[in-house]
């Protein structure tokens, strides 16, 4: 699973941590080195922290994919999308998560630590690592704003 993509950049807050924790060993045990961006534990963070160091690392084509998360993903979303070059989706769900890369080129998959379980999230982190992107009328989409924010000092 996912050669080309490895290592992926990982990073959560304290309400993902239990998750990414899980999602972490399940990479590695299909061969996928993993950066972890922490958090370590459970202790109260802010998740802004942690997302701006993963979407700079793909921003600037340190990795190739990063996988981030926090209680519903959104506040992660947010973040990681201000980032120019990272293209992040939430995904609590399968369609979601085989339509961003078919269609979007997502290189952030963002899920929601208590939003999903434990099976149903390893199972997008799968099927995320696996789709490949369309390309395509999908990539004339993408160009028309994949350089926004360029010029902002990361
Ligand atoms: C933390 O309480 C929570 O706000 C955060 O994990 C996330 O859901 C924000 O979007």
């Amino acid at each position: 699973m996912g050669n080309d993509i490895s290592p992926i950049i990982m990073g959560c807050d304290h309400a993902a941590y239990p998750l990414k924790e899980k999602i972490k060993a399940y990479l590695m045990q299909n061969g996928i080195q993993v950066q972890d961006a922490g958090t370590h534990d459970e202790t109260s963070v802010d998740y802004p922290d942690f997302g701006v160091c993963v979407a700079s690392s793909v921003s600037q084509g340190k990795y190739a994919r990063g996988i981030l998360l926090c209680g519903t993903g959104i506040g992660m979303a947010m973040v990681a999308n201000r980032f120019p070059h990272v293209r992040a989706a939430l995904c609590n769900d399968l369609y979601s998560a085989i339509q961003s890369r078919r269609h979007n080129n997502a290189n952030i998959l963002v899920l929601g630590g208590r939003v999903l379980g434990d099976a149903l999230a390893g199972e997008i982190v799968r099927v995320w690592l696996e789709t490949p992107f369309e390309g395509g009328r999908h990539q004339l989409r993408l160009d028309k704003f994949d350089g926004f924010g360029e010029s902002r000092n990361l």
